[in-house]
């Protein structure tokens, strides 16, 4: 085999990911308590039986003082400009049919509970379908409006405000029936080794969570804080760009948002976080 310089920078970032995985001490979740508006957060929670883990933990464990504090307080939550934007653009009158979100959902406070448990079965469409998909289609089918590309600024900002109104609610998703396939897509690229660093997302989620990696505190990589707001990304981010990260990160090359692939990981992933709270919009570093 010829190795070229690519190869060799792979293998010595192999080696500082395994060193700063293996070398380093545990050090979380810590045992901060979530309430947000008076509201209690359920940030872990006993691991449901078959689960990989003994404890379930929310990513917010896993982050330092300061970027928890921000999702503390909404009025601190640099997320909520794009949940504001998002309550007008609910009353935005777009498309053929002449009509906005507000004219068919009266109020947003109707869709408690909708994100705790997505994805969820489309009958019309026979496959799992995310929050994204569901208000596409509420455009292209009942508005005549045009799709919302998967990560703009209104796809985020809606999803966002729709996600809010299950904080608190527990994940709760469907793995069985229709659901089984897509979950055992999931699960298999879950645990498949990619990419030039050779890992699954197992590696770093599963088996060493709450170690160090480089100055990055490991959690579970659960879902469901998101949409997240990231201070890295200056911005909110869906779930399908977290997962393009991560396979960015170990130099595989990612599934594109919205596709089959990264659908079935959403609902295995979200699965593994089944009883923890939805934190929609969340804040990380
Ligand atoms: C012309 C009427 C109409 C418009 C306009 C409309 N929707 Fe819908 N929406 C529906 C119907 C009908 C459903 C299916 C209801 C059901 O399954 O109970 C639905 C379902 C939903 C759901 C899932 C609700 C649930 O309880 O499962 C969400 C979320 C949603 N719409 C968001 C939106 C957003 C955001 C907009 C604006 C971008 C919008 N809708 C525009 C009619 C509309
Ligand atoms: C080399 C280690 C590594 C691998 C492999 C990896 N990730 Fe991550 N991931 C990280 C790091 C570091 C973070 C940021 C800190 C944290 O929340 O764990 C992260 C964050 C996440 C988050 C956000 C969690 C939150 O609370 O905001 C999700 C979701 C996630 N990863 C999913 C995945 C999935 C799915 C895969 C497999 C396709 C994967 N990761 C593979 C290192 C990894």
């Amino acid at each position: 085999m010829k190795i070229g310089l690519k190869t060799i920078s792979a293998l010595a970032c192999t080696l500082c990911v395994s060193v700063a995985v293996g070398g380093s001490a545990y050090a979380g979740p810590d045992d901060s308590s979530l309430i947000i508006e008076g509201q209690n957060i359920a940030t872990d929670v006993k691991a449901p039986e078959g689960s990989a883990f003994d404890q379930l933990y929310s990513g917010w464990r896993f982050r330092a003082t300061e970027t928890q504090s921000l999702q503390e307080d909404d009025f601190e939550n640099p997320a909520f400009v794009a949940v504001d934007q998002a309550i007008e653009e609910f009353h935005n009158v777009d498309g053929s049919a002449g009509k906005s979100c507000a004219d068919c959902h009266s109020d947003v406070s109707d869709f408690k509970d909708v994100r705790a448990s997505l994805p969820r079965w489309n009958a019309k469409t026979n496959k799992p379908e995310t929050l994204e998909n569901i208000i596409n289609e509420c455009r292209t089918e009942r508005m005549g409006a045009k799709a919302w590309k998967w990560e703009s600024t209104q796809m985020l900002g809606m999803t966002a405000l729709v996600g809010l109104q299950s904080r608190g609610s527990a994940v709760n998703v469907q793995t069985d029936g229709p659901m089984a396939e897509w979950f055992e897509r999931g699960k298999k690229l879950y645990y498949t080794r990619v990419g030039q660093l050779d890992m699954s997302c197992a590696h770093c989620h599963e088996n060493n969570f709450g170690t160090m990696i480089r100055a990055d505190h490991l959690s579970q990589g659960q879902v469901n804080g998101f949409p997240v707001y990231r201070l890295k990304w200056q911005g909110l981010g869906s779930i399908h760009r977290r997962f393009k990260g991560c396979m960015d990160n170990i130099r595989a090359k990612p599934y594109k948002r919205g596709s089959d692939e990264f659908i079935a990981l959403e609902l295995y992933v979200a699965s593994r976080g089944a009883g923890l709270s939805v934190e929609t919009p969340s804040v990380r570093n």
